[in-house]
């Protein structure tokens, strides 16, 4: 089969709406060629190193793809053909199990799971025409992950060379509410163009997935680095003895960081999660984690960046959310002068209340919800927004149009848990879906996606499905229901990681010890680490904040 062989071939990395030329770059440093920007993602050629390499140390990419074949669909029966005519033989046995998945956009062809199932009749039938036997589907920890991407009537077939998401580090083993998906973290992190030079903030860190990603980013740990696998290595052409060297190149350029990153949050609950993930990750000593509201936490040094994603508010009451960000807005102007804030969000309404001028916004997309990356470039005096109605609106109560009514005096924060944005945990998994939307044949996908209309008085999205057990069941181009993104956390995708991590575990180990993996113990050697304590302690102490502006908290 041709895509064995060790030659330059074409690739398809998927990534998030606004994440494409983040991604275009970090392939470019790693020797990508004939770079293309497609929309959510990056068509690119290299070979197979190249392939390897992508995938474990790309942050913003979500999956990786190899085509196939290419060819003109008019109709199911079309289709059927086209994905029967691949000699599915060469590429695995009837023994090995797949997934197949479907994007359709603009085609006859209109529904993605309708031709996800085609495409898996073709297979099997191939494979029961041939030697009588089928291989088994499954969904959650497959050996192929076969994708079919039609478009304008063309269905390119690929294979997908990442297996599960990307995004799926492999750092994580707990999870707050509204956790951030890490591909948007790392997304975020490059596009404020952090370096890892100056000290870093998230003082609304939820279950700490920005400051980890930081941590990675400027450690130069790859973005693999905890996780079990990926589906290449399930290829006939997979090259054991490239792919170690591949990993022990990278995990030989460890770098020590001298500068703070900082992660706090009003919740005990998520500290606790974050605390446990960094243990977890070996990296709770480079993170420093507390348990504090906003408007207490001090920079540490004059210079810094602060990037975080406050609840959208979907829970929140519009009251609440116009207060929590008109507290950032006092909190950033008054504590954080000399510094840069990246604020992720979907409240453009409520943003507003920052009351500062962004002096950049990149539209993006958080999974399914439309977003907007804010930065404010703050310094002594910082502009307030110029806005004439501005103040007037505020105390008026109308912010949004005259449509609501601000109260004058809500409590917003009375409550630790209240002000979290509540999409679902597993919305999580719609993160990763690089092709949302279009043509879902699951019945399910649209109410998944929609708020919850029974609860009618709110924004937020229905409580079910909260835990990250339950299956993604929306928006994805699946012949089941179910969906393999969500066997990571909660059925052993780690456990598969072995050999390396034996290999680690005099230094750094990661992994849940009921999945086999040795926790990061005080007390273990980290090579990689050698923070001067005695200049970084010194840095801290230079520095005396003076808050200049303390509000009222509001609980
Ligand atoms: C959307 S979540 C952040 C998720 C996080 N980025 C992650 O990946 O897990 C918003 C967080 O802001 C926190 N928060 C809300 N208001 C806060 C405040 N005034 N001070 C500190 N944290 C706050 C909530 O407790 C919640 O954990």
């Amino acid at each position: 089969m041709e895509i064995f062989k060790n030659e330059i071939r074409p690739y398809v990395a998927k990534t998030f709406s606004g994440l494409e030329n983040e991604l275009a770059t970090e392939l470019k440093f790693l020797g990508a060629e004939n770079i293309e920007i497609i929309k959510r993602g990056v068509k690119f050629e290299g070979n197979r190193e190249l392939l390897y390499r992508a995938n474990y140390l790309v942050r913003t990419a979500i999956r990786i793809l190899t085509p196939i074949t290419e060819f003109k669909v008019t109709d199911e029966q079309s289709l059927y053909d086209g994905v029967k005519a691949i000699q599915w033989d060469e590429i695995m046995t009837h023994k090995q199990t797949f997934m197949m998945t479907a994007d359709v956009f603009h085609s006859q062809i209109d529904h993605s799971h309708f031709a996800a199932l085609k495409a898996k009749d073709a297979l099997v039938d191939f494979f029961r025409d041939k030697i009588r036997r089928r291989p088994s589907v499954d969904k959650e920890d497959a050996d192929f992950y076969i994708n079919i991407h039609i478009s304008q009537n063309v269905c390119t077939v690929s294979l997908d060379s990442s297996g599960e998401s990307l995004h799926k580090r492999g750092y994580r083993i707990g999870a707050d509410k509204a956790p951030l998906n890490e591909v948007l973290a790392a997304g975020l992190i490059k596009l404020s163009g952090w370096k890892g030079d100056i000290d870093f903030y998230d003082p609304m860190c939820g279950s700490g997935t920005i400051v980890m990603e930081a941590a990675m980013m400027a450690m130069n740990i790859p973005a693999g680095y905890y996780r079990a696998q990926y589906a290449f290595q399930k290829w006939v052409d997979y090259d054991e003895a490239l792919w170690q060297s591949i990993k022990e190149e990278h995990d030989n350029e460890f770098k020590d960081i001298d500068i703070n990153i900082v992660a706090s949050d009003r919740s005990e609950k998520a500290i606790q999660i974050a605390k446990r993930n960094l243990k977890h990750a070996g990296l709770h000593k480079d993170i420093e984690i507390s348990k504090a509201y906003f408007d207490s936490v001090v920079p540490k040094s004059e210079k810094g960046i602060l990037v975080f994603n406050p609840p959208y508010g979907m829970r929140l009451t519009e009251n609440d959310i116009v207060r929590l960000y008109q507290e950032i807005g006092d909190v950033l102007k008054s504590n954080w002068s000399g510094h840069q804030a990246w604020i992720i969000t979907s409240a453009m309404d409520a943003a507003k209340f920052i009351g500062l001028r962004p002096s950049k916004r990149i539209e993006l997309y958080n999974g399914p919800i439309e977003a907007k990356l804010l930065c404010f470039d703050l310094y002594a005096g910082s502009r307030r927004e110029k806005s004439p109605d501005y103040r007037k609106k505020l105390d008026s109560g109308n912010y949004r149009s005259g449509k609501t009514k601000y109260e004058s005096n809500p409590v917003p924060f009375r409550n630790e848990e209240d002000g979290d944005d509540d999409r679902r945990s597993n919305d999580r998994e719609r993160d990763a879906r690089p092709y949302r939307g279009a043509g879902r044949y699951d019945n399910n996908s649209r109410d998944n996606r929609s708020y919850d209309k029974k609860r009618s008085d709110s924004k937020s999205y229905g409580d079910r499905g909260r835990s990250e057990k339950k299956p993604y069941r929306g928006g994805g181009g699946r012949f089941s229901n179910d969906d393999r993104r969500d066997s990571h956390d909660n059925k052993g995708y780690n456990k598969k990681r072995s050999g390396r991590d034996s290999k680690r575990s005099d230094s750094r180990s990661f992994k849940k010890e009921d999945s086999g993996f040795k926790p990061f113990r005080e007390g273990d050697k980290k090579p990689f680490r050698k923070r001067d304590n005695e200049s970084s302690n010194k840095k801290r102490d230079s520095k005396k904040v003076t808050v200049r502006f303390k509000r009222k908290r509001l609980d």
